[in-house]
Parts: structure tokens; C-alpha cells; sequence
């Protein structure tokens, strides 16, 4: 029996920004995100878009698909929620995830946090959860929104973004091997104390741990599976901007694949910078975009390839791990539905982008309701006495 991603889709927020607006405003050169970066795009959340909707968004596929098949979504007795952009210090996200999709009251919630790298924690733990129960289903989902202050480097790196994961026995899309790499060490290159909306960040030191730790949890994982470079087709790294990635698969690939030229290499992870590019970082979800974005934009059947993924949350964990694309796995893509949102998001000039910036969720503990900016099918409607409260469109 094998276990993995029997399906995955994402959602990202209805509105982008041009990093060549940004830079026309800050006095960057353009060049320096569309090159130095290696970004196009930030999808900019609406008032009425939180982790909870794009989460919700970002699961309707997979549910529309089970119904297609007259699969019983009963089946899903687990939802693992992973975010670092967290609505409550108390209750789970998931929770309230749970109720927009009417799942079954026989169902544990949980969220989990270590910034980007706790969706692969998730991941993890439902493949051993479903290795236990084979009958028996999870949904992993990782959705964030990446926040920094104005006018810092890190302004150009924002983004947001959900994934949603079924995780089950047999999976139609990829077969997640069980060895795995890890490393783990306390850094402070990246974190957001509670009492912060934004992130703080010592950028050039993280682009550096980022690397320190991908060498580290490959070897790791060449330990404990035996396999080399040369076993992998493909590879999908967490993805904070495009270049990072570039940088990390260099990087891994110095001393490793000395008979590569830098096309092939470069072929290895191009499919799967598509998406961010133009999204931004989703921080937990981003990964698992770049997995979609692979499948999404590659013609030629990848079924039987294996492709190597690296998770990254600062502060730091990261791990490294693979699976193999199943025989058969494009009839479980979304690929219509995912560009067609892309596609249909509304470009803001950087007046507007300053405007929706500075909206935060009131705290006062009135009764406040929001813009209906979304397009989604769920929604952030107002909050009232400190409760959020949320529609169905
Ligand atoms: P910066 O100071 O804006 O940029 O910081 P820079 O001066 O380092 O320039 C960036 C690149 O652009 C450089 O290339 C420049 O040479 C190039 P590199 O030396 O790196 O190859 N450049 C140009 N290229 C072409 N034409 C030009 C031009 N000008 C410059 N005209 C930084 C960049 C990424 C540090 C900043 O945006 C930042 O702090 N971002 C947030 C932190 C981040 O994303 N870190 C990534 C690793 S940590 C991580 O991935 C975890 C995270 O997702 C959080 C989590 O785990 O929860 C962030």
C-alpha cells in the first residue's frame, strides 16, 4: 500500500500588485524583483479574505471532485490547519474550517505552526495517521499571508495563499516515500512576535540559513534512503521569491550533479516557480503551490517520475523528502480552475495597494461588517464582539 496526495489544490487572493508598480513608487529598479527576486506579482488579500477563506477556497475542488465521484467525504475524519498568520491564540483556524464545509462532527481539528515548514509537519503526520487507518482520510491545509512593513525589503516578498491536501492510502496523484531528511536549529532569521502584524526579519541572514539548512537536510536524507541527486527528476523547494529556489537547487547541486549543464538543472524546477511568481510567498502553502504549478505546466507525462522537495520554516526547520507522480494523476489536476483564478485577479495601483495595506481587522469589539471584495465563494463578513463571522456567497 502506498500513501500520499491523492489530491491538492490552492487558492490565492483576488487582487495582485505589479512589482513594477511597487518599484515605480519606492524608487527600486524594477530589475532588481523581476531579476534579483525573480518576481512579477503579489496577490494582495481583500478585507474579507483571512487564512480561514482562502483555506475554505482553496478546499471546494476537492470536495466538488469527491461528490463527482460519489466519494463520501465522511471519510475525512482529521483536518490539520497550518498557518503562521493565526486568527486566534486559542481556537484552531481548522475549526471554524470545518463548519464552511459541513464535515462530519467526527472529525479532529488542529493547527500547527512552525512558520513555513508546519504544512510538510502536517503532511507528515497525516501519512502516518493514514498508514495506521487506511480507510480513513486528512485534510492537510496551509494557508498564510505574508506581511512585512512598508518600505523594507521585504515589502516585494509579500504574497498569500491556501493549499488543500487529501491525503489517503493508494493516492491518484503522488506516492510519498517515508524516509525523509531533517534539520533542525534555532536561529532568528525570521519571526513575528504576538503582539506583531508584520514579520521581522533579518533578510540576507535568512537567504543564508535557508542554504545552510537544504545542504544539511539532503544529507540527512541521503542517510537515512540511500538515494542521490542523479534518482530525481524533479525538485520543488519552498518558495519565499522564484530565485531563492534557483539559488537552493544550485546550491544542492554543487558537488552533486557535476554532469548536469545549468539548462538541465535549471529544467528541473522552472515548472514550479510559475505560480509564485506571480502569487508571491504563501509561506506554508508555498511549497505545495510550486508542487501544483509543476503539474499544472508541464505537458509530458510525469507519471513515475520522482521529484524531491525541500520545506523550509525560518527559525529554522527544514526537511527534505520525496514521492513519485502516479500513473493517471492529470485526471486529478485543477489546472482550468487555478488559472482561470489567476487570470481574473484584479491588478491594484499602488494608491489602492497602500489602501487595502492599512485595513486591519478592528479590535474594538463592535459590530463591524466588510467590503465584499472577494470573489471567492466564502468570506470574512464582519466581525462582531470580537468573533469573526463568516458566509457562504
Ligand atoms: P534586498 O536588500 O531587497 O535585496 O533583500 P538585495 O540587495 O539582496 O538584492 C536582491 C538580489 O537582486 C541580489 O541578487 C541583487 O544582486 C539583485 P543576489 O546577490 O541575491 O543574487 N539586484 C538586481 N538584479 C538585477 N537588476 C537590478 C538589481 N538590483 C539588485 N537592478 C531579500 C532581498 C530577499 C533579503 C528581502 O526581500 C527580504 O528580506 N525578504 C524577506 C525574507 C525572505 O524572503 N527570506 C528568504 C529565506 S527565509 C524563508 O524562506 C522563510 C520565509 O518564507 C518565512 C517563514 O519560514 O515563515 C521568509
Amino acid at each position: 500500500m502506498s500513501v500520499g496526495i491523492d489530491d491538492i489544490s490552492f487558492y490565492t487572493a483576488n487582487f495582485s500588485l505589479d512589482l513594477q508598480e511597487l518599484a515605480a513608487n519606492n524608487g527600486s529598479d524594477a530589475a532588481k524583483y523581476t531579476v534579483g527576486i525573480g518576481q512579477e506579482r503579489m496577490s494582495v488579500p481583500g478585507a474579507d479574505e483571512d487564512v480561514v477563506t482562502m483555506a475554505a477556497n482553496a478546499c471546494v475542488p476537492l470536495l466538488e471532485g469527491m461528490a463527482q465521484r460519489g466519494e463520501d467525504a465522511n471519510a475525512i475524519n482529521t483536518i490539520l490547519f497550518a498557518t503562521e498568520t493565526g486568527i486566534d491564540q486559542s481556537k484552531a483556524a481548522g475549526v471554524y474550517l470545518h463548519s464552511l464545509l459541513k464535515l462530519n462532527s467526527r472529525c479532529r481539528v488542529v493547527e500547527l505552526k512552525q512558520a513555513c515548514y508546519s504544512a510538510t509537519a502536517a503532511l507528515q503526520l497525516a501519512t502516518a495517521w493514514v498508514a495506521r487507518k487506511p480507510k480513513e482520510k486528512v485534510l492537510v491545509v496551509a494557508s498564510d499571508i505574508a506581511r512585512y512593513d512598508r518600505q523594507t525589503p521585504g515589502e516585494a516578498t509579500q504574497g498569500c495563499g491556501a493549499v488543500a491536501i487529501i491525503v489517503s492510502a493508494n493516492p491518484r496523484l503522488v506516492a510519498l516515500d517515508a524516509e525523509t531528511g531533517i534539520h533542525t536549529e534555532d536561529v532568528m532569521d525570521f519571526w513575528r512576535p504576538n503582539y506583531r502584524s508584520t514579520a521581522l526579519v533579518d533578510g540576507k541572514y535568512s537567504t543564508k540559513v535557508y542554504l545552510r539548512c537544504v545542504r544539511s537536510a539532503w544529507q540527512d536524507f541521503q542517510q537515512q534512503s540511500g538515494l542521490q541527486f542523479g534518482d530525481f527528476d524533479y525538485f520543488c523547494y519552498h518558495l519565499p521569491f522564484s530565485r531563492m529556489a534557483q539559488k537552493a537547487h544550485n546550491h544542492l547541486a554543487n558537488g552533486n550533479a557535476h554532469e548536469l549543464s545549468a539548462q538541465a538543472l535549471e529544467d528541473q524546477i522552472s515548472s514550479s516557480l510559475i505560480y509564485n511568481r506571480i502569487t508571491g510567498n504563501s509561506y506554508t502553502a508555498a511549497m505545495y503551490i510550486g508542487l501544483i504549478s509543476l503539474l499544472d505546466n508541464t505537458a509530458q507525462d510525469l507519471a513515475g517520475k520522482r521529484v524531491g522537495f525541500f520545506s523550509y520554516g525560518s527559525g529554522s526547520v527544514g526537511e527534505f523528502f520525496t514521492g513519485t507522480l502516479v500513473v493517471g494523476y492529470q485526471d486529478m489536476l485543477h489546472q482550468q480552475s487555478h488559472q482561470h483564478m489567476l487570470a481574473s485577479r484584479k491588478p491594484l495601483n499602488y494608491a489602492n495597494y497602500q489602501q487595502m495595506y492599512a485595513f486591519e481587522v478592528p479590535t474594538d469589539g463592535g459590530d463591524h461588517a466588510f467590503a465584499e471584495q472577494t470573489n471567492g465563494k466564502f468570506r470574512l463578513a464582519g466581525i462582531s464582539q470580537h468573533k469573526r463571522l463568516y458566509e457562504v456567497r
